[in-house]
């Protein structure tokens, strides 16, 4: 496609109808909840598809927001994407003709910027919006860039797009990142995969997800190894082949019913859940003194320390895998809100991403934010409803812990955001035994509409 062509893109996500959660707190949590396929792993496997002109069947994909913009980004593509059933998703990239990644869908999730390496690799340019920020910070791309560059791409930057384009096939070399970039790492990966010569990413990212991504690359026939914990090293190939994949369990996901059975005080067992990618999260939680055992797929969590003296302050700081997630950060601060004592919280990876407490605050928790990476939590402090905004899917999450462990109602407002990575989460909330309903918000002038997870007005139990 020519750079000069008008940007006629079909591309026109549906706008997600703002939706509000309401939720009466004080139920402990009993019984079983299934853990589903990573997010993190599911958008940049469905990416990986578009290496091969083969079909790639996906299995224990969730249900989610993000896959369906990545699904939607993909057709807009030309890719053929089907959903013969729930969880499960087949791509076929034969012969994509358009190699366009509009702002719609680099604004509605950051993670399309993922195309740019599969695409560039296979089919020699492409032009990707710049995905910019979201609420946890600005989110640069600019080691995405350098990385693609040193894998002799020729990339530009105009009014909000890139353009990229290689001469000829990519050429291997040595990728080395000032700092651990996940979706650094698999931008250059993928793109390494079909580069000419040898490729090494220095350090690379460590985790699950780019295990579960390497995987699947190595099954389309790729030359992609994991030298050492924090090398990826790939010998270029001139195609790949079609292959299945089963999505591993998502690790952030787990970690979130796990503190929603603690701050509930309640009994919670959860399946086919990553045991052993929660580590670093699940000693904080024994440190604090919540009750967990893994077995197997399994984690049981006890909550009864909650009635019997409480859980112990803990301190916590974000870093790359193994290290404690970000991406638990939030949930965590919930968790601490009712520990004894002051715990101090190091979001060391993301700013912006302990703003969310302001919204704790206002439920009653004790927190000071020193500065955007450093944060103060005294507890224990009865949490009380109210009134509550969310911006991102993860402070959206949290919020909903803590309106499971307030007294009275709260009303989560903006709690669409939690659709984009939490599959049926109403419904795994009601399963285990919460009062939740979800309200879509009235267009102006439209009576209120009251549904659930089926979408259907009932009042919850
Ligand atoms: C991935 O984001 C995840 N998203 C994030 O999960 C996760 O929090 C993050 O990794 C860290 O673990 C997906 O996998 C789709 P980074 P990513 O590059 O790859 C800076 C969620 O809620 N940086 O590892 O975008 C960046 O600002 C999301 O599921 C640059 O400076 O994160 C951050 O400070 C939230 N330049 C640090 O690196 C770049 O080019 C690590 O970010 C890229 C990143």
């Amino acid at each position: 496609m020519s750079d000069d062509r008008p940007f006629q893109w079909e591309f026109r996500p549906e706008p997600v109808p703002p939706e509000t959660l309401t939720v009466e707190g004080g139920t402990p949590l009993r019984g079983t909840v299934p853990v589903s396929g990573a997010k993190n792993a599911a958008l940049k496997l469905l990416a990986a598809a578009t290496l091969t002109g083969e079909r790639c069947r996906f299995t224990n994909v969730p249900e989610i927001d993000d896959v369906r913009v990545m699904a939607d980004t993909l057709r807009d593509l030309g890719v053929v994407v089907d959903h013969p059933a729930s969880n499960v998703y087949e791509v076929a990239s034969g012969d994509v003709e358009w190699l366009f990644v509009p702002l719609e869908a680099a604004a509605k999730m950051r993670a399309s910027f993922i195309l740019l390496g599969p695409l560039l690799a296979r089919f020699g340019r492409v032009i990707i919006s710049n995905p910019g920020g979201d609420r946890i910070g600005r989110r640069p791309v600019n080691l995405h860039v350098d990385a693609m560059r040193a894998l002799s791409a020729e990339i530009e930057y105009r009014n909000g797009y890139y353009f990229a384009r290689s001469p000829g096939r990519l050429r291997g070399s040595e990728v080395r990142f000032p700092f651990v970039s996940v979706m650094g790492t698999e931008n250059a990966m993928l793109a390494a995969t079909l580069a000419e010569g040898h490729t090494v990413i220095r350090p690379a990212a460590r985790e699950p997800e780019v295990d579960d991504l390497i995987a699947f690359l190595q099954r389309m026939g790729a030359e992609v190894e994991r030298t050492y914990p924090d090398t990826i090293e790939v010998e270029g190939r001139k195609r790949l082949r079609g292959a299945d994949h089963h999505v591993i369990p998502d690790r952030i996901e787990a970690g979130t019913f796990v503190v929603a059975a603690a701050v509930t005080g309640g009994d919670v067992t959860l399946r086919g859940a990553p045991c052993d990618h929660l580590e670093a999260f699940l000693d904080v939680l024994r440190r604090a003194g919540v009750g967990v055992e893994c077995r197997g797929d399994t984690i049981e969590v006890h909550g009864d320390a909650l009635r019997d003296g409480g859980y112990r302050s803990v301190n916590v700081t974000t870093a790359p895998y193994p290290g404690f997630a970000t991406d638990l950060q939030p949930p965590t601060c919930v968790l601490l809100t009712q520990a004894t004592g002051t715990s101090r919280v190091h979001e060391a990876i993301f700013e912006d991403r302990l703003e969310f407490l302001g919204e704790l605050r206002r439920m009653g928790a004790d927190v000071t934010l020193e500065d955007p990476h450093h944060a103060a939590i005294v507890g224990p402090r009865p949490l009380h409803g109210a009134e509550v905004e969310v911006g991102d899917l993860r402070a959206g999450a949290s919020m909903i812990l803590a309106a499971l462990a307030a007294d009275g109602r709260t009303r989560i407002h903006g709690s669409h955001h939690i659709n984009r990575g939490y599959e049926n989460i109403e419904r795994k909330f009601l399963d285990l035994g919460a009062r939740i309903e979800r309200v879509i918000d009235p267009s102006p002038g439209e009576p209120n509409a009251h549904g659930t997870a089926e979408g259907n007005a009932v009042t919850t139990s």
